[in-house]
């Protein structure tokens, strides 16, 4: 098949998230099965066009915004095996340190960057030629894609057989401005509607690619069905509901070249599920990274965006309580995001020095190790439609303690002493007490050797590759063609 991909971010050329991450698996796992693939990207100042090898190819692109043009360039690679990646550039929107962002303070004219983005890369599809069966488009920065090929380009003999498909991979994030983008979208007044793009008198650029999409999915099976309530649907589960017919849950999954325990260059020693010792060397280093004592104490990790989403603060109060009362755990953090979380955990450290350590910003390396030398790893997420973290926990006989919402409750089975079944340990309700508690059960499973060893040996077990999701979205390709010829 011939599967145009477009995103506003992915590894390893522009990362703030998950995103990332799955832009580049899943493509590049599409491709590994024979189809062919094209990439499209925002060309952000911090992709380096020398270190990824990018061309300039085609004519200067002109692209419609509002009642005018602007011209835009195209730049090639090849950098990611068997996927052709395509760049927009436009300075004046994309000519930037951050990608949505200026330290936390989205840019004012982030509507007309991605309306401007999703015209340019309908726009570069036509002038390189390129039918694409199915254009996947991700997240309300690319949503609109799904509307403007019904308006803009329906008697567009390029697009004849295209069919359109937008993976939500956060329903909390959805792109809603004011009503005087309108005229940037250039679109008939009329659908300007509480059924189509109109959100409580504001343009909702997620819901057009609710409604526009011909098949929406979003990146688990539990988030899918969460999304139709009102506690996760963020305003938009009516929506959502309306057009359940055409909503399915995929799994995200988890790229094994880059985290697998046994080759991973990033981590001091490697090992395997057979031979753990590795494991317990690469926990030294950790406590040594983070100044704590190198003891045998289970280590608890995190790594995380600093959001309300990822129940950070629900985290803060658990561990407020448990230093006070346990004295052998360690906690480690790796994360980015608000401030008045990092200072909470500053002064929790302050009091706890050798205990808890923490380190702020984006570290790629870092996050590795803290996979391989945490015996724990905690997602205390009010709502994770996938998460991927659990998941390469997984991978590294790392065990995970998420909240059952979304993704973590697809992936991660409660552990089960008597039947020596399950991955990790899971709790329900969205409360540090109930953390804690289950926190306290995981320290008490982790004093029972044999038991410990057979958890981890569940969890290593555990497999969600890329090969078996993209086979999920084989079929709905297939069917979306279908249905709609
Ligand atoms: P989300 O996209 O909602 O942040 P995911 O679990 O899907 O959550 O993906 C998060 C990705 O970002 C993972 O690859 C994770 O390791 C990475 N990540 C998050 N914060 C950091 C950080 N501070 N440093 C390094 N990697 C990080
Ligand atoms: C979003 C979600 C996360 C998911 C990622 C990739 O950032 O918050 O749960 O794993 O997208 O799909």
């Amino acid at each position: 098949m011939n599967i145009a991909f477009i995103t506003s971010e992915a590894y390893p050329f522009a990362k703030t998230g998950g995103l990332a991450d799955y832009s580049y698996s899943l493509p590049k796992a599409l491709a590994k099965r024979g189809h062919t693939v094209h990439l499209f990207l925002p060309r952000y100042y911090c992709i380096d066009k020398y270190r990824f090898q990018c061309t300039l190819i085609g004519k200067p692109l002109a692209v419609p915004i509002g009642s005018g043009i602007r011209w835009a360039g195209i730049y090639y690679t090849d950098y990611i095996e068997g996927v052709h990646t395509y760049f927009i550039e436009h300075d004046d929107y994309y000519g930037r340190d951050g990608l949505y962002d200026n330290n936390g303070i989205s840019y004012h004219d982030n509507a007309e960057r991605f309306i401007y983005f999703c015209r340019g890369c309908l726009e570069a599809l036509i002038q390189l030629e390129i039918a694409p069966e199915i254009i996947h488009c991700n997240d309300w920065q690319t949503a609109l894609i799904a509307l403007f090929l019904k308006i803009h380009y329906k008697d567009n003999a390029n697009f004849n057989n295209t069919r359109s498909l937008l993976t939500i991979h956060n329903v909390g994030y959805q792109g809603v401005f004011g009503k005087e983008v309108l005229h940037l979208l250039q679109i008939p007044d009329t659908l300007y509607n509480p059924s189509n793009i109109e959100f409580y008198n504001n343009v909702n650029f997620l819901k057009a690619g609710i409604v526009y999409a011909d098949c929406i999915t979003t990146v688990s099976k539990k988030y899918a069905r969460e999304i139709q309530e009102n506690e996760y649907g963020y305003d938009l589960s009516e929506i959502f509901k309306a057009h359940s017919n055409k909503l399915f849950g995929i799994l995200n999954g988890v790229d094994y070249e880059h985290w697998n325990p046994e080759k991973d260059e990033l981590i001091p020693y490697n090992y395997s599920i057979n031979k753990l010792s590795g494991k317990s060397k690469c926990k030294k280093a950790l406590q040594e990274f983070y100044a704590l004592k190198k003891n045998n104490f289970p280590v608890i990790g995190c790594i995380s965006r600093l959001t309300y989403q990822k129940g950070i603060d629900i985290l803060i109060n658990t561990l407020d309580w448990l230093f006070f009362d346990e004295q052998e755990v360690q906690f480690v953090i790796l994360g980015s995001g608000e401030q008045w979380l990092i200072d909470r955990f500053e002064s929790l450290r302050a009091m706890f020095p050798d205990r808890i350590g923490v380190w702020w910003g984006y570290n790629e390396k870092l996050a590795h190790l803290i996979e391989a030398g945490s015996d724990f790893f905690v997602m205390p997420s009010r709502y994770e439609p996938s998460g991927l973290n659990q998941m390469y926990s997984l991978a590294y006989g790392t065990i995970p303690i998420v909240r059952a919402t979304g993704g973590l409750d697809d992936s991660i089975e409660q552990f089960d002493e008597k039947l020596k079944t399950g991955n990790g340990f899971k709790y329900i309700n969205n409360d540090s007490a109930e953390l804690y508690t289950i926190i306290r059960y995981a320290l008490r499973v982790y004093k029972n050797k044999l038991m410990m060893k057979k958890l981890i040996e569940n969890a290593m077990f555990f497999r969600r590759s890329w090969d078996d999701a993209v086979k999920e979205y084989e079929e709905l390709y297939t069917n979306i063609k279908k249905s709609n010829e």
